[in-house]
C-alpha cells in the first residue's frame, strides 16, 4: 500500500539552491514527487500550517522565519512514506540529526531547519489540504 506525505522546504532551501539536492534524495530512495511548487507564504498561511505550535516560545519565531518569503511545497508517496521522509530529513533539532540525513548534513539552525514534513496521517491530510487541490494530486 502507497502512501502519501505532505513536505514543504523552507525558504533558505531556496536561497540556498538546496531545492534540487533535496527533491533528489528523496527521489534516489524511491519515492515519487506527485506534485511540487513554488509559492510565497502569506500569515495566513504560516499560521495555518503551524497551528498546533501556537503559543509556543518558538512561534513567533517560526513565523518570522517564514511569512513573506517563497517556499516550495510538494506531495510526495511511497511504501510508508510518512515514517521514510521523516528518517530521510532527520530530527528537528539539526545538532540532533545524524549525519546522512538532510537537516543532520545540510543545516544548523533550529528554527531554518531546511525541511518541514508530515508527522502523521492526520497532519497529512490537514497539511495538504492547505497547499493543494484534490485534482492537483490525481496522477491519472
Ligand atoms: P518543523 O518540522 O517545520 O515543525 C515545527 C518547527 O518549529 C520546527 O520544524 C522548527 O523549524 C521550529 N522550532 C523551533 N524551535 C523548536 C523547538 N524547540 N521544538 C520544535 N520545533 C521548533
Amino acid at each position: 500500500m502507497l502512501e502519501r506525505t505532505f513536505i514543504m522546504l523552507k525558504p533558505s532551501c531556496i536561497e540556498r539552491g538546496l531545492v534540487g539536492e533535496i527533491i533528489s534524495r528523496l527521489e534516489r530512495k524511491g519515492l515519487k514527487i506527485i506534485q511540487v511548487k513554488f509559492l510565497k507564504m502569506s500569515r495566513e498561511l504560516v499560521e495555518e500550517l503551524y497551528a498546533v505550535h501556537r503559543g509556543k516560545p518558538f512561534y513567533d519565531n517560526l513565523v518570522k522565519t517564514l511569512e513573506g518569503r517563497r517556499v516550495v511545497v510538494m506531495v510526495v508517496e511511497g511504501r510508508r512514506a510518512i515514517e521514510v521522509v521523516r528518517n530521510i530529513i532527520g530530527a528537528t533539532d539539526p545538532v540532533q540529526a545524524l549525519p546522512g540525513t538532510i537537516r543532520g548534513d545540510l543545516a544548523i539552525d533550529l528554527t531554518d531547519n531546511l525541511i518541514h514534513a508530515s508527522d502523521s496521517r492526520e497532519s497529512y491530510e490537514k497539511e495538504y489540504k492547505i497547499f493543494f487541490k484534490e485534482e492537483e494530486l490525481q496522477t491519472i
